[in-house]
């Protein structure tokens, strides 16, 4: 059938338009949601209060949507305190696009991106050659943005600083000549390839970031000998091992179905999918909000019977029908924690790795996985505790640290940590 030139048009936009309606998980109105004093009312007492304004978008193109440039923009005018962000995740969204290529390309035969390392990583790990790429990816993503103090990975034995300052911190970077300028400084936490042992059977990965300010009080002196310098160092150590609470912005990227980058600058969760036709992450999910209860729980179930009295009695609660809500859950759990967490985002319900009798703290780092996935979860109104005490307030003694962790939907969380008061 033929049609006329402009009713095509038309017919393209108007599914433009309702794609980016359902792909906002509702009407058009959720992409246009102010954030500010209203969100402070909202926020429960627990939850981060909000530093920033969040945009508001009243026009849009149909065709582009709101790409992740045009919102970085629009939040550091209204936060002009915030703008260094601006550049940061401008940043952060090209590696992760470029992490997405790589994940994407590594099960090709030509890859030379599938394997081993040959070593393990600070927390013991075996490390894939995926893993050593993408922190390299991100490394350098982060550093020429010339807004970096001194960044932690789950890859790097110790933190590594980005100044030029001749620090020991330095020592594992290579080229240290850094753009250096009088702006604002931060330091980046990040576990570059989260879920990397599934890659190879083609599971979805993710990358966690969190960004804290940096302490400018951090500077080596090139001539410092003895313990002055371990001071010095120890000072600039100090940056990395702040507690959940002090973030000022958070980000994961899931390479899955699609791209997607979820971000929180303080002000609400804010989901971007990645458009492959035009190469841009596209606003998808304005203000995410987490369902205040669910059905379905996320745990390494393996590990059960070596967990804690109360987390088992409220997992067999949930088995049975018999747990708060009276529901019979239902079990996801992919082995990927951003995978996880995404999806308990959206659909409900509780993601975990508590700790049990073997290991105490359970698996997951607090810095890099722990602290920046409970700040995104709280952005969306969820909690995350660890049973007895709230993630985020934890701070690190060291930067490999490990956190037993459940988080998600209010009232499952307040579910746990009632149990474990209980036993108390
Ligand atoms: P990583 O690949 O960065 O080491 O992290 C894997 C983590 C996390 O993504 C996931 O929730 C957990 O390990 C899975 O552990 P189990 O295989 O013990 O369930
Ligand atoms: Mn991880
Ligand atoms: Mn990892």
């Amino acid at each position: 059938m033929k049609i006329s030139s402009s009713a095509a048009a038309v017919a393209l936009l108007a599914s433009s338009a309702d794609a980016f309606a359902h792909r906002g998980g509702g009407a058009p109105h959720r992409v246009r949601t102010a954030l500010s004093a209203a969100t402070e009312e909202r926020a429960p007492p627990r939850m981060n209060r909000p530093r920033t304004k969040a945009p508001v978008f009243d026009e849009v193109c149909e065709t582009t949507g709101v790409t992740l440039g045009r919102f970085l923009h629009s939040h550091a005018e209204l936060n002009p305190e915030a703008r260094e962000l601006t550049v940061l995740f401008d940043s952060v969204g090209t590696a992760c696009k470029a992490i997405s290529n790589t994940v994407k390309r590594s099960q090709l035969p030509s890859s030379e991106t599938l394997g081993l390392q040959g070593e393990g990583n600070a927390s013991g790990d075996d490390v894939k050659k995926l893993d050593m790429i993408t922190n390299d990816i991100l490394k350098r993503a982060l550093k020429f943005t010339g807004r970096m103090g001194v960044l932690a990975s789950e890859e790097e034995d110790e933190p590594v600083s980005l100044l030029d300052d001749g620090s020991p911190l330095s020592s594992t970077w290579a080229e240290k000549e850094v753009i250096v300028d009088e702006t604002e400084k931060y330091v980046a936490v990040f576990d570059p390839l989260d879920g990397s042992s599934n890659v190879d059977a083609g599971i979805p990965t993710g990358t966690i970031l969190g960004v804290y300010e940096y302490d400018e009080g951090c500077k080596m002196d090139d001539d410092c000998v003895g313990e002055e310098c371990t001071e010095q160092e120890r000072e600039c150590l100090a940056n990395t091992l702040q507690p959940g609470t002090n973030l000022v912005a958070a980000a994961y990227c899931l390479y899955s179905s699609s791209t997607f980058l979820a971000l929180t600058l303080g002000n609400g969760l804010y989901m971007f999918t990645l458009d492959e036709t035009i190469g841009e992450f596209v606003l998808s999910q304005a203000d995410v909000k987490i369902p205040d209860d669910g059905k379905i729980y996320s745990f390494n179930e393996a590990n059960f019977d070596r967990w804690d009295a109360p987390l088992r009695d409220v997992v067999t609660g949930w088995r049975a029908g018999t747990g708060a809500n009276g529901q019979v859950f239902t079990s996801r759990y992919i082995g990927s924690m951003v995978g996880d967490v995404h999806r308990t985002l959206l659909y409900g319900g509780v993601f975990g790795y508590p700790g049990d009798t073997t290991n105490a703290n359970g698996k997951l780092r607090l810095l890099y996985e722990g602290a920046p996935m409970s700040f995104i979860v709280e952005q969306a109104g969820g909690l995350s505790t660890t049973g007895t005490e709230r993630v985020m307030e934890m701070v690190p003694r060291e930067v490999h640290q490990r956190v037993p962790i459940v988080m998600g939907s209010r009232k499952l969380v307040e579910e746990v940590e009632g149990a474990y008061a209980k036993k108390d």
